[in-house]
């Protein structure tokens, strides 16, 4: 073998290699022993972070004198670098500290890095856990190839609220179904374990209850019982954590009128407590300061003291602990010990990163070169959109388009867009990525079929001057494809709407291209659940499709021709109004359930609305047929220390090929405090050709069939149940009962 090889297959195991496996008790000794050797001033240090000044993330009260501060010792971590350079810059500033101490580099990888993968919340409607683990993994690669050690995601807030723009960075409103996410994220991101060189760190957020936002305006108060804490907004957190999920972040808001951010309930008695996490919480930027504002602290220093005594460790952005921890200490208000168990947190991550070894280990740039350029990415990028996107209509089989359409206009304000399809918390990461709209994805696979195009109108504006040409090229078409909804920055962060129905004037530009007779298919474009009852009474097709990212025209085009099915399940339910928020699918029954359509007298209701959402938990249509029959319950009484099996039998009674989302709930019928009408518990995706059936089987134990009493016990009560099965929360197609002894 000659030199050459020799030395590549050399270099190329020392820059793959993972670090030789340590005990965690060897990170531990190597903690200890470097803390012996710093003063107060340097253990503060590792619990401040500063943000860039290029990508700020939330609003900054004090600019930084970053690179001084990092070379005195007074800085542990950065957020918002991104690349070899400025990673390599700051480190370098971190070598000439007097202890030499590395810093860890945090940024939001949220669904992508230099690919940019569909919003979390359209990933979810994936349902495919294979799927959203590999996004997470190639976020991951792309990340850490460019200098980053440690991404804020996974986001886990359970949300049964779409006025909140942060719905799209979530999984939904189903603890099950978010607990399953929440886990395929974290071993997405940390891959092989820490210290391998394309693993990053997750941060499970935002510890806790953020979704609950009373009106769904962000940031805004959280009341919660702690029944609903445990068995709605929790499971997730614990699923991440199980999954060994590296670090946490704290929350903005109160939970029942104490910050997140200083409470000690969360932090200190559970996460820390009763899960026994030992792994660091950092505040959500500048929340630990903003104690002050909540009317939680006296100021600054009385902020500090709070935190760090509820358990919160670092400190992004609010120069609460750099400022006012000393002289805490020195004045005997906080132990030193608090602080050195918050620094210890860290250091052991530093460690177990491999940064002592080689501080500057994720910043190579032929890695990172290979890294954002392969083409394995978008490839992954564009059959995950696919799976992400909704079918909620498609009347007289309008879908898939065929060849014989000769000509077919594309219309709306998000035709031609690339840029917004990349969705919040991507724009700004991988700014030279190109993204594929809907119009380059329908030329690449039109052929022979000519293409129109009219924008019609804005996304968010009242003229309607656009709409003449849009009906005139509408009328030359055989078929119309619109592609409406919000523009990126109208979800995420700060992003609450009151009103979210498809905005500006794009309802009355569908009603004018529908009055001219074409069929109609409407993509909807959102970063949330929208509201749009005349189109979804009126136009016969329509598609969810969300913020898709990099392969958005590409996912898009697959599924309009049926070169991929779409498989698609909501995880949020769509309202009729915003009057039904918050509506969600396991409710609780009440004492006076009202019956689906009008309302009786006397019954849980508005009598000027009938109950149901516009589309619910679970739903999602196909281009082909699914048959549930044959079910099987193995057992009709069962004990806590046992389980039973259910089977049926899963047909594909169409001409297509296709995947269907089997959703398992249980009802427990007689219980204290009350369960909900129905909780989904497990799920399959599966694929049948067209005429395949196949038999499924879901086991049931005790973990699906306990939860959290009054008193915070995980128990299982005795008494009846009742399992359906189906497509959707509203379409149960199977029905069984059993006991629990
Ligand atoms: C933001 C977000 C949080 C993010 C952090 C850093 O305010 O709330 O999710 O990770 O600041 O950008």
């Amino acid at each position: 073998m000659s030199k050459i090889s020799v030395i590549s297959i050399a270099l190329f195991l020392l820059l793959t290699a993972k670090l030789p496996a340590q005990s965690s008790s060897s990170f531990d000794a190597r903690a200890d022993a470097l803390l012996a050797k710093m003063t107060l001033e340097e253990k503060i240090g590792q619990l401040n972070q500063y943000s860039s000044p290029q990508e700020l993330t939330g609003p900054q009260e004090k600019k930084n004198n970053i690179l001084a501060d990092i070379q005195a010792g007074k800085v542990g971590s950065m957020l918002n670098v991104r690349g070899v350079d400025q990673t390599t810059l700051y480190q370098k500033a971190a070598m000439e500290s007097r202890l030499h101490i590395p810093l860890l580099f945090g940024l939001d990888v949220i669904h992508g890095y230099h690919t940019t993968f569909p919003i979390p919340l359209a990933e979810a409607s994936s349902w495919d856990m294979e799927a959203i683990e590999a996004a997470s993994r190639v976020a991951a690669t792309e990340a850490s190839a460019s200098g980053i050690h440690w991404t804020f995601a996974p986001m886990v807030d359970i949300a049964r609220d779409p006025r909140w723009g942060r719905v799209m960075e979530g999984a939904g409103e189903d603890p099950y179904l978010g607990s399953q996410i929440a886990k395929a994220r974290v071993l997405g991101f940390q891959g092989k374990g820490l210290g391998s060189t394309d693993a990053v760190m997750a941060c499970v957020k935002h510890f806790a209850g953020y979704g609950a936002a009373i009106g769904g305006r962000d940031y805004n108060s959280v009341d919660m019982s702690r029944n609903t804490l445990w068995n709605i907004y929790l499971p997730p957190f614990k699923a991440a954590l199980d999954a060994g999920a590296a670090t946490f972040m704290n929350a903005f808001n109160t939970l029942n009128g104490i910050p997140a951010t200083g409470n000690k309930y969360l932090l200190r008695d559970i996460l820390k407590g009763q899960w026994k996490f030992d792994g660091f919480v950092v505040s959500d930027w500048g929340s630990i300061g903003e104690m002050t504002a909540h009317g939680y602290a006296e100021d600054q220093a009385d902020a500090a003291k709070v935190a760090i005594a509820a358990g919160t460790d670092m400190d992004m952005e609010s120069h609460s602990y750099i400022d006012h921890l000393k002289a805490l200490v020195e004045s005997g208000q906080i132990k030193e010990g608090l602080i050195n168990d918050a620094v210890k947190r860290i250091l052991i991550k530093k460690f177990q990163m491999g940064l002592f070894e080689d501080p500057y280990r994720f910043s190579d740039k032929d890695r990172e070169k290979r890294a954002i350029s392969d083409p394995a990415a978008l490839v992954l990028a564009r059959s995950v959109a696919a799976k992400s996107i909704v079918l909620l209509k498609n009347e007289h089989h309008l879908l898939p388009l065929s060849s014989h359409e000769k000509t077919i206009a594309l219309i709306g304000p998000l035709v031609k867009t690339g840029r917004e399809m990349k969705g919040a918390w991507s724009i700004g990461w991988g700014k030279e990525e190109h993204v594929v709209s809907l119009y380059e994805g329908m030329q690449k696979q039109a052929g022979h079929t000519r293409l129109l195009y009219a924008k019609g109108c804005e996304v968010n504006d009242t003229s309607r001057a656009g709409f003449g040409e849009a009906i005139e090229v509408a009328k030359q078409s055989d078929i119309i494809v619109m592609a409406v909804g919000e523009n990126a920055g109208m979800s995420g962060e700060a992003r609450s709407r009151s009103n979210i129905h498809i905005p500006g004037v794009q309802e009355a530009l569908i009603k004018a291209i529908q009055a001219t007779g074409k069929p109609v298919v409407v993509l909807l474009m959102s970063g949330r659940p929208l509201l749009f009852n005349w189109t979804a009474d009126h136009v016969p097709a329509i598609l969810c499709t969300w913020f898709l990212g990099s392969e958005a025209g590409n996912a898009i085009a697959d599924v309009l021709y049926g070169k991929y099915n779409p498989s698609g399940k909501l995880t949020m339910t769509f309202p009729r109004t915003e009057g039904q928020i918050p509506i969600y699918y396991n409710y609780l029954n009440t004492g006076r359930p009202a019956p689906d359509g009008p309302l009786p007298s006397f019954r849980s209701g508005y009598f000027d609305l009938e109950k149901s959402p516009r589309y619910a938990f679970g739903y999602g249509l196909s281009y082909t047929t699914f048959e549930y029959r044959d079910l099987q319950i193995s057992k009709k009484n069962i004990t806590a220390e046992d389980s039973l099996t259910v089977s049926f039998t899963l047909k594909n009674t169409g001409a297509r090929d296709g995947a269907e989302v089997a959703q398992l709930y249980l009802r427990d019928l007689v219980a204290k405090p009350v369960r909900p009408v129905k909780e989904l518990k497990d799920f399959k995706k599966i694929f049948l050709k067209a005429g395949e059936s196949q038999t499924v089987i879901f086991k049931i134990g005790k973990d699906k069939l306990s939860f959290y009493d009054k008193d915070l016990n995980r128990v299982e009560q005795p008494g009846k149940f009742e399992l359906m099965i189906g497509g959707a929360s509203d379409e149960i197609r199977l029905r069984g009962y059993f006991d629990l002894h």
